[in-house]
Parts: C-alpha cells; structure tokens; sequence
C-alpha cells in the first residue's frame, strides 16, 4: 500500500510525469497494465492558471483514469496556487509540484531544478498550494542542484521543511539537476532520508527498467514507493512485471509479437484520437523506437516503423515485422 495523502495506492508505484509522453493514450495503457496512478506531463503554472487552456481536451484529465495526478512547474507562489486549484477543478486527483525539471530553458528562468537553490521559495509555493486545494500535494525534486555543499544542505532543509509541513509525499530522483540523466542514482542517499523521516512518504526515482531490479530497490532502500519513467516508455509490461515480481510470482515472458503488435495499435490508436493524422504520426515515432527494443530484428523493424507516412503504412509495416495477427481495424 502507498500512501499519498488520502489517496491510497494498493500497491508502491506509479507513473511519472513525462513532458511529451504521458498524456492520456500513455496514462490509459500504463492504467490498463496495471499502473494504479499515472501523471500528466509537467504544465506551465502560468498556462494551468489562464481560464482557457484548462478547456482544451489536451489538458483535462478524462472520466475512465482516475485517480490521475497534474504535475505543475513555476516560481510564483501565487500563480501555482492559481493552477493547482484550476487542475483541482477540472477533475484532477493530486498536484505534484515540479523543483526537479534540469532543462537549460527552465533553469534560465529560475523555475524546476533552479528552486532547489531556494529552499524558502519553494516552502512559500507548497505552503500557498496547500491552502488552496484539499487534494493531495506532492512535491518532486532531485538530491541538489550540484554535488557541493550548500546543495545537499539547501536539499536537507527542504526535505526537512516539507516534512514537517506534512507534505503528501516527496518523489526524489536521486540524481543532482547538474548531473541531468548521467551518473549513478544515488538510492543510499534516499534510504537514509526514508529512515531519517519514517512519518513522510517518499517516492524513489532513477533507472528504473526492470521489474526485478525495481522491487529490490523498494525492499533495500524501504522507500513508500517507486515512480516508473523511462523504463514504462514503449514498455507498459513493465507494470505487469511489477505487479507480479511484488506479489511473489515470477514475472511473466517477454510479450510475444503478437501482443506487441495489439499494444503498439492500441497505443497508436489511442493517439490517432488525441492529435490529427500527420501530427499523430510524428509524434508516435519516438513511441516506436522504444516498441521496437523488444523486437529481435530491432534495427530494420525500427526503420520501417519510423519510415511510415500515414496511418496505412505503419499497419503494413507493423504486418510484416509483427505478423499478420488478424487484429481489428484501428479506428
Ligand atoms: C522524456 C522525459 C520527460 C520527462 N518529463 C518529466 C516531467 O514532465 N516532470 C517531471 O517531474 N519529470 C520528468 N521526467 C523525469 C522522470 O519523471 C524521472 O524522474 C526521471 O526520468 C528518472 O527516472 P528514470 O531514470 O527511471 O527514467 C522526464 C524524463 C524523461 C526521460
């Protein structure tokens, strides 16, 4: 059991927030594999906030996914409260506030990452967030801006802070926001927080790819929970895997061809409703590349997939390295 708030998870894991992935055709696979709560990629604070963008379907949570979390980047105190009561509005179960985004756009105008700099800013935003909704609120950070001396102790203190404010959870990815993706996951550095703040919810992040490897981070480190990112990427079986790994059953084969196949269309499909033809498969392309690890011919399979122009070239395309598996017509 994970729990955030009053949102109780049965079981220690969820999806990450991933700009340019999660949205609702990713939320609803990771859903359907077994992920009990899934996020939107991060919104602009200040977008969330304006009255018009929240009417866009793109940005509304949909009736068949909750509970669904909205993840939220800004440096103002003010206009984060404003969004997270919008996202609260529209249906959104829990707002997750970003201090972790490495991104050099993001860090030029001082918001993510940059805030792990300033420990008060980011403890007036939680504070005014948490007096404006009644949903859970998170906070996702890294271990430091840098691996120097007044990073981990900015670090310690906002971890102190929100735990004795009572934070939902604390998501930390054990990574420095210098370090962006390289470099080792520090998760001793996340065991020694979770022994430190038994009370406070905290969720590790940082390679996690493997259903195996995943629940010997939770049982080691004895962190609440794990949040899945890059490794649910072309890969929703990694919540099957999960699920069963942590009730003590092997997990399950490598899905045949043939399921890769009807994951890949459902997926496809899912997008195809969100965006118009030629964005959908553009934007499915990145999707693909990671579909197609599992592939035992990856390389060409990879390169015909991402040859395709149009809806009927990728189904052609997904016949012939998948098989003819006789699946119904994507809509
Ligand atoms: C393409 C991509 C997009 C991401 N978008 C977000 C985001 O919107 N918000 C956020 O907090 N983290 C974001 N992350 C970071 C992940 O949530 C996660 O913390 C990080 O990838 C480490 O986990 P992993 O090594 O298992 O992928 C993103 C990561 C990637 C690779």
């Amino acid at each position: 059991m994970l729990k955030l708030g009053n949102l109780i998870l049965n079981v220690p894991f969820m999806q990450a927030p991933l700009s340019g992935y999660s949205d609702y055709a990713m939320r609803r696979l990771a859903l359907d594999f077994g992920a009990p709560l899934t996020f939107s990629g991060v919104m602009l604070a200040k977008s969330a906030a304006h009255p018009k963008v929240l009417k866009k379907p793109a940005f509304r949570p949909h009736d068949d996914e909750h509970p669904v979390g909205a993840q939220i980047l800004g440096a103002e105190p003010v206009t984060m409260a404003k969004a997270a009561r919008a996202l609260q509005d529209v249906g959104y179960d829990i707002i997750d506030l970003n201090f972790a985004c490495p991104a050099p756009k993001v860090l030029r105008r001082q918001r993510g990452g940059y805030l792990l700099n300033e420990p008060e800013t980011i403890m007036r935003i939680y504070d005014r967030v948490r007096e404006a909704v009644s949903c859970p609120v998170t906070i996702k950070l890294r271990i430091g801006f840098d691996s120097g001396r007044k990073s981990y102790d900015n670090f310690h203190t906002i971890v102190s802070g929100a735990s004795e404010r009572k934070v939902d959870a604390l998501t930390i990815h054990g990574r420095t926001v210098v370090q962006k993706f390289t470099g080792d996951v520090d998760w001793n550095l996340l065991a020694q927080i979770k022994s430190r703040l038994p009370e406070t919810t905290i969720i590790g992040s940082g390679d996690l790819f493997n259903p195996q490897t995943i629940a010997e981070r939770l049982a080691v480190t004895k962190v609440d929970g794990v949040l899945i990112a890059r490794g649910a990427v072309g890969n929703p079986w990694v919540y099957e895997g999960l699920n069963a790994v942590l009730k003590g059953e092997p997990a399950p084969p490598k899905p045949s061809l043939c399921e890769q196949a009807e994951v890949i269309r459902r997926h496809f499909d899912g997008v195809c409703r969100l965006y118009e033809p030629i964005a959908a498969i553009r934007y499915f392309r990145k999707f693909l590349i990671q579909y197609c690890r599992l592939h035992p011919k990856r390389k060409q399979a990879q390169k015909d997939l991402i040859a395709a122009k149009n809806k009927t070239q990728l189904i052609t395309a997904i016949e012939q390295w998948y098989g003819n598996s006789m699946l119904p017509e994507v809509s």
